[in-house]
């Protein structure tokens, strides 16, 4: 359905969990975090039913995300129900790889599309750096079970972060060159209490095009799609810069989120939040259809300085 700015919202998020079996250092606390109670997150019953209220409403793409999405269990279960509604012409999952050497195969076979995998260095003392306690090997073994099973076209994201991976541009690039992956840097987002960066780690993904200069434009992806598009010329996969800071991409947004505790954010960067629990057939529709239309036409601006007003970290939404 249409939102009230004529954009057409097609495209769920849904955030299985807050935990994770990683603490990437710009998602998660340095102290932790308060573990949300079973009883507070929905069922997998519950999410397949709200699920099914937003594709009768015209959502036809749902992305599931975390915290770490397979680290939910019955979370296969849950792709064969979404993957079974009517209408639901693709089923991805943001994942940081670490479960999927075990678990890519059943993921394809429950009706899983595709995986984007967070991949922010390849380096593996950088890696446990940033990630706190994960191993470089392990995503590395994901991204080959994504690509063995299928679950592609794979986009690898990594968030941009100046004067840590700024110099592994180029290698970074350069994978793009053999493998058909869509290599994506995102622009750091101040988001949660994760306020440990200087000033220096917020740079432009136009970065990439100075420290990569042959990479060539192309024509614009789906409709609604956060990243702009680049290729090496000759190359087999692509680039994609994400850049919620340097220039926003609100006028074509056409997502909207559950969380795992059951509240639909109209727009990531907002503390504005609307309860579904307990919610079922016409009600549960009306609520997700008024949530729809309480998008906003934009958010704040983002900056170094001027944090995102979403009241909960980036493990709570899933990006
Ligand atoms: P595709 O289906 O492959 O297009 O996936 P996607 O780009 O929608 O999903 P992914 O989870 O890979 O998100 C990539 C990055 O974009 C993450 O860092 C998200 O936080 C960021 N992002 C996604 N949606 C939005 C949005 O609406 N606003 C902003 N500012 N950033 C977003
Ligand atoms: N800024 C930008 N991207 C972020 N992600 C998580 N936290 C941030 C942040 N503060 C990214 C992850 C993952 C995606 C879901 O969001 O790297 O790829
Ligand atoms: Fe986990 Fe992804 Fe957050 Fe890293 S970015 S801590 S992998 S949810």
């Amino acid at each position: 359905m249409q939102d009230q700015y004529r954009r057409e919202i097609n495209y769920l998020r849904i955030s299985l969990t807050d935990r994770c079996n990683l603490r990437c250092i710009y998602c998660m606390p340095a102290e932790g975090v308060e573990k949300q109670h079973h009883r507070d997150i929905l069922s997998l019953e519950e999410i397949a039913e709200i699920a099914e209220a937003a594709v009768e409403l015209g959502i036809n793409k749902i992305r599931l995300t975390g915290g770490e999405p397979l680290t939910r269990l019955g979370v296969t279960w849950l792709i064969k129900r979404l993957s079974a509604l009517p209408g639901v012409r693709e089923i991805g999952m943001t994942t940081n790889g670490i479960l999927l050497p075990k678990m890519a195969q059943e993921l394809k076979d429950a009706g899983l599309t595709r995986v984007n995998i967070s991949l922010d260095t390849l380096d593996a003392a950088r890696y446990r750096q940033i990630t706190r306690c994960g191993t470089l090997a392990d995503a590395l073994a994901g991204i080959e079970a994504a690509e063995r099973v299928g679950l592609t076209p794979i986009k690898l994201n990594a968030v941009l972060i100046g004067g840590f991976n700024d110099c592994e541009i180029p290698a970074m690039v350069e994978l793009t060159r053999e493998k058909p992956i869509e290599m994506r840097f995102i622009e750091l987002m101040p988001i949660g209490d994760t306020d440990i960066f200087g000033p220096e780690a917020y740079i432009p993904v136009d970065t990439v095009l100075e420290r990569a200069p042959e990479l060539q434009p192309l024509p614009d992806g789906a409709p609604g799609a956060v990243a702009k598009l680049f290729a090496l010329p000759g190359a087999k996969g692509r680039v994609g810069l994400i850049s919620p800071i340097s220039h926003s991409f609100c006028s074509s947004c056409n997502r909207i989120r559950l969380t795992a505790d059951g509240f639909l954010k109209p727009c990531l960067h907002s503390s504005r939040e609307i309860p579904l629990r307990g919610l079922h057939g016409d009600e549960l529709r009306r609520t997700f259809a008024y949530a729809i239309g309480q998008k906003p036409e934009e958010h704040n601006v983002l900056s170094r300085t001027e944090r995102s007003d979403a009241a909960r970290n980036m493990h709570e939404i899933g990006g």
